[in-house]
C-alpha cells in the first residue's frame, strides 16, 4: 500500500463515503471516537492499535474444521468478512479461483460502538472504514484470487454478486431474528451450485441461551428445503447441502 491512501476502495463495489476531517466538531462524542481522516497505513499498525483478544484468535483457528466439508476451488463468498480474519483462512484453505466478501462496513456508522461487540472493536473504537481496509489487506496477498468486495447488507445487496457460488459462509449478527435469518438461507440457497456448500458461524443449540435463533432458522430451512446438515456443532459451525445434488447413484438409481 506505500504511496497510496489506506481511504481508496477502488475495488469496492460501493462508494466509499467521504471521512469527516479529524477533530471536525463531534458534538460531545467522546475523543476517542472523533473522525478520523488518516487511518493507520499498514495492517500492522492497524492490528497493533485494535488488537484482536487472544481467545478470538484460538477460536479461528478452532473454526476450521468445518472447511473439511466444503470442495477446494471454484468461486466462494463471505458474508460478515469483517476485518478479513477468517476471510484469510479461507482464502488459504479453500484456494478459490474467485471471491466476493461482503460486509455492511461504514453502513454501521464511522464506529462500532456500541453496535457491535466491544471485544472485536477495541471496545467500539474500531472505525468501520478500518475494519474494511483491513479485510482488503488480509485478503489482497492472494493474488491468484480474484477478488470482489461489496459493501451491503446481506440479503439485500446479494444481487451484487453475480455468480453462482460453490461456497458461501455467513457470519452473521448474532442477534437477528429467526425469520431473517431464514430469508437470507432462501437468498442464499438461490445463489449456489447445485453441490454449493452453504455454511457458516453461530450454531448455538441451546435454547436457554440468546444466540439461538441461527440454529433454530438453519433447522427450518432443512425442514422447509431440499437441503440437509452435512455437519455442525464445534465452535458455532455449521455446513448445508442440496441433498438430490449429492445423491449417489446408486441411491439416485433406488
Ligand atoms: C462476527 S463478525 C464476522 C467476523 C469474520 N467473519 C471473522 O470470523 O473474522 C460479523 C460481521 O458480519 C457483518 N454482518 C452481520 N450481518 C450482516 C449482514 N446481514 N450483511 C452484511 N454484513 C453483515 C457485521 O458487520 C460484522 O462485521
Amino acid at each position: 500500500m506505500a504511496g497510496s491512501s489506506p481511504l481508496r476502495f477502488a475495488d469496492f463495489v460501493s462508494p466509499t463515503p467521504a471521512a469527516a476531517p479529524r477533530g471536525a466538531a463531534t458534538g460531545g462524542t467522546p475523543m476517542h471516537r472523533e473522525p478520523m481522516s488518516v487511518l493507520p497505513e499498514t495492517l500492522e499498525e492497524s492490528t497493533a492499535l485494535y488488537p484482536l483478544p487472544e481467545g478470538e484468535l484460538r477460536r479461528l483457528d478452532l473454526r476450521k474444521w468445518i472447511l473439511n466439508y466444503v470442495p477446494k476451488g471454484g468461486v466462494g463468498a463471505e458474508v460478515g468478512a469483517f476485518r478479513g480474519h477468517f476471510s484469510e483462512t479461507l482464502l488459504q484453505w479453500l484456494e478459490p479461483r474467485k471471491a466476493w466478501f461482503v460486509d455492511g462496513w461504514t453502513r454501521r456508522g464511522e464506529f462500532y460502538g456500541d453496535d457491535k461487540d466491544r471485544l472485536l472493536t477495541s471496545d467500539g473504537t474500531l472505525p468501520t472504514a478500518l475494519a474494511r481496509q483491513e479485510a482488503q489487506w488480509r485478503t489482497e496477498r492472494f493474488v491468484n484470487v480474484e477478488r470482489r468486495y461489496v459493501e451491503g447488507t446481506f440479503p439485500a445487496c446479494a444481487g451484487k454478486i453475480d455468480d453462482p457460488l460453490d461456497w458461501l459462509y455467513l457470519d452473521l449478527d448474532l442477534d437477528l431474528d429467526v425469520d431473517a435469518i431464514v430469508a437470507a438461507l432462501h437468498v442464499a440457497e438461490g445463489m449456489m451450485t447445485p453441490k454449493g456448500i452453504l455454511f457458516g458461524n453461530g450454531w448455538w443449540p441451546n435454547t436457554t441461551t440468546a444466540h439461538n435463533a441461527l440454529f433454530q432458522a438453519v433447522t427450518h430451512f432443512t425442514r422447509k428445503t431440499k437441503y440437509e446438515i452435512v455437519a455442525a456443532g464445534p465452535y458455532g459451525q455449521w455446513a448445508v447441502r442440496h441433498r438430490g445434488a449429492w445423491r449417489g447413484k446408486k441411491q439416485r438409481d433406488e
